[in-house]
This record gives C-alpha cells, structure tokens and sequence, in this order.
C-alpha cells in the first residue's frame, strides 16, 4: 500500500491534552488528573451530543463548557481566574516531542500533510503556530466548516476533498482510537498512535497500523512507501 498524504487529528496525536495535568494540580491538589481525564472526556461527549441534536457550537465553547460542568461535577470551586488559566493552558497545549522531526521526515518523502480536528479554526492556528509547525501542513481543516463534529462523514470528507484523492489513498492518523473508527468506517487507511497502551475499541476495526508515538507512524509510511 502506497500513500499519497496523511491527515492527522489534533488534539491527543500532536498535542499532549493531559499536561494541563500540572496546573489543574496546582490549582486543585490532588484532583489534576481527575480534573485533566474527566474535561476531555465530557468535551468529546458533547461534541457527540451537539452533532446528534445539530446544536453545533464551536470547540473553543465546548471545551470551556466541558470544563465548568466537570469542576462542578468534582466539587471544584472555579472561580473565573482558574477558568482563564486552564483555557489559556489549553490554547497553547505542547506537541510531542518528536514530532518536528517526523512531520519533517514525512514531507521530504513527498507526502501532502494536513490537520482534521474539531477544533474551531482560531484554535488551530493558535496552536500550531505556537508549536512551530505551521510550514507542514498544506490545510489546518476544522469540523467548524460543516458544523458537525467527527465522527460525522461530512468532516472526514473535509480531507478527501481537499487532497481530490479516494480516501483509501490517504492515511488518517490519531491517538484517539474512536477517531480511527470513524475514520476507517470512512474508508480512511488508518494508524492509531497508541500513546497509553489502551486497548482496541470493541467497534470491529482494525487500524491498518498502530505504535506508541508518531517515530511509529514515520516506520511504517518509509515501509508501506517503499517496500524494497
Ligand atoms: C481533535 C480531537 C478529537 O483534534 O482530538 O479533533
């Protein structure tokens, strides 16, 4: 298998969502890593919801919403200043640090790259400017422009159309697994970044590679590339 490009998720694939574990610990001793895994897993929850209902509301807000109703949840008092410091934190989340050199590594090989997240457009620039990685990409494409979020086809399309390729000739790539399910249901080529050794989601897919960070992900495209 060849590919032509690779689109990858943001959030969790390039950009480490649990270091805001730090802070929420300094704000709330002994509750960061509660706080930081209950925030993204309520902020992936009601970007499903709102795209069930078609209640779109864009990334940055879901998150912040996501954030108000965990601390209320855990009994954390959230006071407006606290609230700022955790979305700034979030705005300028930090990348792996391999990644530089692999994206880099991916485009001498010729590969068109670009980015599919939910994040609303503002904070993909944002973000990925604050990691330096801004000259990769050919596109930073946001759910924002169908308001649906994944694992709506509508925004898996988005790359589809931007490459004009099948999307069998594209490699999605994410950490997060559901996001390789959706992708693949797609008919994306898929390989998760299994960065916390979780195990496959019971969705019946299989991605079509896996490894714990993006050095994985650079293996496997030199070889699927060229198999000699
Ligand atoms: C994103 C989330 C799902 O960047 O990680 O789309």
């Amino acid at each position: 298998m060849t590919y032509q490009a690779i689109i990858f998720d943001a959030y969790g694939t390039l950009f480490d969502v649990y270091s805001v574990n730090a802070l929420a610990e300094k704000l709330f001793p002994g509750k960061g890593s509660l706080l930081a895994a209950t925030w993204r897993e309520k902020q992936v929850e009601y970007t499903r919801l709102r795209t069930m209902s078609g209640m779109y509301k864009p990334f940055w807000e879901v998150t912040q919403d996501s954030l108000v109703f965990c601390c209320k949840k855990l009994g954390l008092a959230l006071d407006l200043n606290a609230q700022h410091a955790l979305m700034s934190e979030y705005a300028k989340l930090p990348s792996f640090p391999e990644n530089l050199e692999v994206l880099g590594k991916l485009k001498d090989q010729g590969l068109k790259l670009a980015i599919l997240s939910n994040a609303n457009p503002e904070m993909l620039e944002v973000i990925v400017k604050a990691a330096g990685m801004d000259a990769f990409f050919s596109q930073l494409l946001s759910a924002d422009s169908v308001r649906k979020y994944k694992t709506a086809p509508e925004t898996y399309q988005l790359g589809t159309e931007l490459f004009g390729l099948a999307a069998k000739n594209i490699l999605f790539v994410s950490s997060n697994c559901w996001d390789v399910c959706g992708a693949s249901w797609f008919g994306y080529q898929t390989f998760w970044v299994n960065r916390g050794k979780a195990p496959l989601e019971e969705l019946g897919v299989t991605p079509n590679g896996n490894g714990d960070s993006l050095a994985a992900l650079l293996a496997f495209v030199s070889k699927a590339n060229d198999p000699a």
